[in-house]
């Protein structure tokens, strides 16, 4: 038998790719979700076909009410703006940070190098908690995230460790590795390797199955490397 998960609410902003299948994951793991829209109409459709009772669509002014939020907009289509409007609700708030900064095309970030759109998030909103959380998903892989290799990773980021483990809690009977990838500078790492996917995909034409896994294990003791005995000429 399943144990019992505590419901939290979280609050989506926006309809689209990510935002059903984010919903589907919080579902899942027996949250509730706030489903928030510019057409409230069209999330209450997309929620009428989740369990009763379990998506409730609604505006996005009623979404950030939740306490946690995850805005799943684009950052070329004026999420910051949005969000700078609404920092005062979402004081003390934890918001999950799913964005990758892309341009109209896909074949860049609307924002330079040396700054993530994390970053941004975490300068623009002070007084909430920012997690970085499933930016290297595609959300052409939530349905059938198995990979040959095993589940893609979910690379974790943000400088509340506290944050951090109560939003990958939110997600714990969720198929996924999820992995503390450090602080919220680190989601620079994280944002280009999703634009680095991106282009491999097509390269290799993987499209749209491609997920990151780090490969590693602990070292185990007594294990020596076999190419020491060509250096080992004392
Ligand atoms: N696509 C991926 O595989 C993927 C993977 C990881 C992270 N992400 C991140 O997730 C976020 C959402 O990506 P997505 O692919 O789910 O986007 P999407 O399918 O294009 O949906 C974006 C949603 O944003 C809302 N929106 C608000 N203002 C908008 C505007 N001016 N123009 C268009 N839509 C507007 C719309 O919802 P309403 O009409 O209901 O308001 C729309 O459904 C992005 O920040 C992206 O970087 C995406």
């Amino acid at each position: 038998m399943a144990t019992p998960v505590d419901t939290t609410t979280v609050g989506i902003l926006g309809t689209g790719r990510m935002a059903v299948r984010l919903a589907g994951q919080l579902v899942r793991n027996g949250h509730k979700v706030l489903l928030g829209s510019r057409t409230p109409q069209r999330a209450a459709a997309i929620a009428a076909k989740f369990e009763a009772g379990a998506v409730t669509g609604c505006s996005y002014e009623q979404a950030l009410e939740a306490p946690y939020v995850l805005p799943a907009i684009f950052v070329r289509d004026g999420l910051f703006e949005l969000l700078a409007r609404h920092a005062d609700t979402l004081r003390g708030k934890t918001v999950l940070d799913i964005l990758n900064p892309f341009n109209e095309d896909y074949s860049g970030f609307v924002l330079p190098w040396d700054t993530s759109a994390g970053e941004q998030l975490a300068r623009l909103l002070p007084a909430t908690r920012v997690v970085g959380i499933f930016k290297n998903v595609f959300w052409e892989t939530f349905g059938r995230p198995d990979f040959a290799e095993g589940w893609s990773d979910v690379y974790v980021t943000g400088d509340d460790a506290g944050a951090k483990q109560a939003v990958i809690a939110l997600f714990e009977r969720s198929p996924f590795r999820f992995i503390d990838a450090g602080g919220t500078q680190d989601a620079r790492f994280v944002e280009r390797m999703t634009l680095f996917a991106a282009q491999l995909r097509a390269r290799l034409g993987y499209s749209p199955r491609i997920g990151w896994r780090l490969l590693g294990r602990p070292p185990v003791a007594g294990e020596r490397d076999p190419y020491d005995h060509f250096t080992a000429v004392d």
